[in-house]
Order: C-alpha cells, then sequence, then structure tokens
C-alpha cells in the first residue's frame, strides 16, 4: 500500500504482511515493512501471491504488474477527491456476485474478480 493509505487506515492490516511504499527512507511504523518504490515492494513479495491494496497512485503504477482484480462497486454517487481510471477491457470477469441494498447497507453492491486477458502479471 502507498503511504498516504496507511496513514487512512493508521495500523497494519491484521493477519497478514504489510509493506508500506515511501520516498521518506526514514519512515517506520509498528508491524510494517516499508518499501522505496513499488517494484522494490513486488521484490520483498518474493513468489508469495501479494495484493496491491491502493491507494490510487499506487495502483496506477501497479497494475500493469497485476494478473488479477478483485472489485467492489458500489452503486452510490460520492464526491470523493481520489480518483482512478481501470480499463477493464483489458481484464474478464471469472466471478460476480451482486448483494442488493439492505438494512445493513443502504446501496446495492457488486464483487467481481477478473483474470487479464492473456494474463502474464504476477
Ligand atoms: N477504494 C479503494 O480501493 C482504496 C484503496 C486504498 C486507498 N484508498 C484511498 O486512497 C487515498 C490515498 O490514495 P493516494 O493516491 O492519495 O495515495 P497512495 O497511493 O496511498 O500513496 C501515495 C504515496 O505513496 C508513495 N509513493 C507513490 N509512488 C511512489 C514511488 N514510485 N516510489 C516511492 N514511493 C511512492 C508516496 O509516499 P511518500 O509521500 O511518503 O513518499 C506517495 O505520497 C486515501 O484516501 C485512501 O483512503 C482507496
Amino acid at each position: 500500500m502507498g503511504r498516504r493509505t496507511y496513514d487512512s487506515i493508521g495500523r497494519p492490516l491484521p493477519g497478514r504482511r504489510t509493506v508500506v511504499v515511501t520516498r521518506n527512507t526514514t519512515w517506520s511504523a509498528e508491524g510494517v515493512e516499508r518499501a522505496s518504490s513499488p517494484e522494490k515492494a513486488l521484490q520483498m513479495a518474493g513468489q508469495d501471491h501479494c495484493f496491491v491494496v491502493g491507494g490510487a497512485e499506487i495502483y496506477r503504477q501497479m497494475l500493469p504488474h497485476c494478473s488479477e482484480l478483485c472489485l467492489t462497486r458500489v452503486w452510490s454517487t460520492v464526491e470523493g477527491d481520489t480518483k482512478l481510471a481501470i480499463d477493464l477491457s483489458e481484464f474478464e470477469v471469472i466471478e460476480h456476485t451482486s448483494v442488493p441494498a439492505s438494512k445493513r447497507d443502504d446501496v446495492p453492491t457488486e464483487f467481481l474478480r477478473l483474470i487479464r486477458r492473456n494474463s502474464c502479471g504476477k
């Protein structure tokens, strides 16, 4: 994850190894590792299956390396301050779950799993 995403969460994600990408060579936080670039973070993951968890800056740089997308589509219009465009034509949907609005969540949601056409990424 990018350093700004880490700041927005404020703690390591539970139950997994977390690598934070930053240009700040003195940055540190308990329970996470630091990488000086997205490529370095990939190297640190080695052969392990790893997930890129944002934000937009990191998604943009890592998307070409990704063979699979886990996409949550929330059917709501929100203002937001961080935007990302993904060319979904490069991917093919292999799983699709629709969750209607409910008492728990008042907007419909879709969970999509997509794989890259001619996938050769990590
Ligand atoms: N909807 C979602 O799926 C999702 C997921 C994650 C996050 N978010 C949201 O996205 C927002 C943050 O996204 P963002 O795009 O502003 O920031 P970001 O991608 O989380 O982090 C950007 C930071 O990463 C570091 N970085 C970026 N490129 C680098 C490179 N090539 N080499 C070394 N370090 C690099 C820099 O840290 P330094 O400034 O420390 O050098 C940069 O400021 C937050 O609001 C978060 O809540 C949404």
